[in-house]
């Protein structure tokens, strides 16, 4: 019998993808980062899904790359892994993602959360990249969104020594963007994606590549982005109802096209 690494459940517009790999705290082997991109993709191609939430259980989110994978690989076989497609097609995804962490967000764990557009974490969670003390270093995503989203020297401490830092102090530093008592973190998790969902779906996607653009590039070119995405709203049903329902004072209705 295959293991089901993932494990899908629906409530409405929300997808929840859950890591089902307990036993290993959740360590991203490539079958189970396989797993985790063909889901998200195939919840990104669903048009009734306008929000996805990956979780990982209490204890684990995920303790990283699976180490016993990768322990006699030479870089060659690293590189046919296929893991830095799976990574690109996680990336790649037009839905937005939220990661509830709780316990370890380690490794390509920490990377996976930070692959999200927000994320409700713990209080008890903790982040690492610990690749240095495997004579590694972190390999999707840890050397360059963590030193955006808390700056560099942050980011290089925890890059340099692998030390854990807490939830709280990230939350400070800006990378979590909810910090609830561990019972609490799904269902914020789920309130925040239900607020999100809420929203018309094709402003939300406009406005979701214009922030992810921009952070790599310069002000303005991201400006471009941004007011082309803008103008281009107005030719949405959803924006003649907003405005419309404003205006009436009611609730807008809105079909997300
Ligand atoms: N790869 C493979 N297996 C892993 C793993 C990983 N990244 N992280 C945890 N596991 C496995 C452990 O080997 C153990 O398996 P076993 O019961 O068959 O021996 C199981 O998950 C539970 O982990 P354990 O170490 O016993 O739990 P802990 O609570 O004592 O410690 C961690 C948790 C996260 C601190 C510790 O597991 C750890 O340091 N993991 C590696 C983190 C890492 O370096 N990630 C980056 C990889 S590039």
């Amino acid at each position: 019998m295959t293991k089901n690494f993932v494990i899908v459940e629906r409530q409405g517009a929300v997808a929840v993808l859950r890591f089902n790999r307990p036993e290993k705290l959740n360590a991203l082997s490539p079958e189970m980062l396989a797993a985790i991109a063909g889901n998200v993709e195939t919840l990104d191609a669903d048009d009734e899904v306008r929000v996805i939430i990956l979780y990982g259980g209490e204890r684990a989110f995920a303790a990283g790359a699976d180490i016993g994978a990768m322990a006699q690989l030479s870089p060659v076989e690293v590189a046919q892994a296929g893991t830095r497609e799976y990574w690109l097609r996680i990336w790649a995804v037009d839905t937005p993602l939220i990661a509830a962490v709780s316990g370890y967000a380690y490794g390509g764990g920490c990377e996976l959360a930070m692959s999200c557009d927000l994320i409700v974490a713990a209080e008890t969670a903790r982040f690492a990249q610990p690749e240095i003390k495997l004579g590694i270093m972190p390999g999707a995503g840890g050397t360059q969104r963590l030193a955006r989203a808390i700056g560099p020297y942050r980011a290089m401490e925890m890059v340099l020594t692998g030390e854990p830092v807490g939830a709280r102090e990230l939350h400070a530093a800006g990378l979590i963007n909810r910090l609830v008592p561990v019972e609490r973190i799904l269902d914020e998790a789920l309130e925040l994606a239900q607020t999100i969902a809420s929203r018309p779906a094709v402003a939300v996607s406009q406005a979701r590549k214009a922030v992810r653009y921009g952070v790599e590039r310069t002000v303005s070119e991201g400006l471009e982005l941004e007011r082309t995405n803008y103008e281009l709203l107005y030719g949405t049903e959803d924006q003649a109802e907003g405005m419309e329902a404003f205006l009436e004072k009611r609730d807008p209705d809105f079909k997300h096209r």
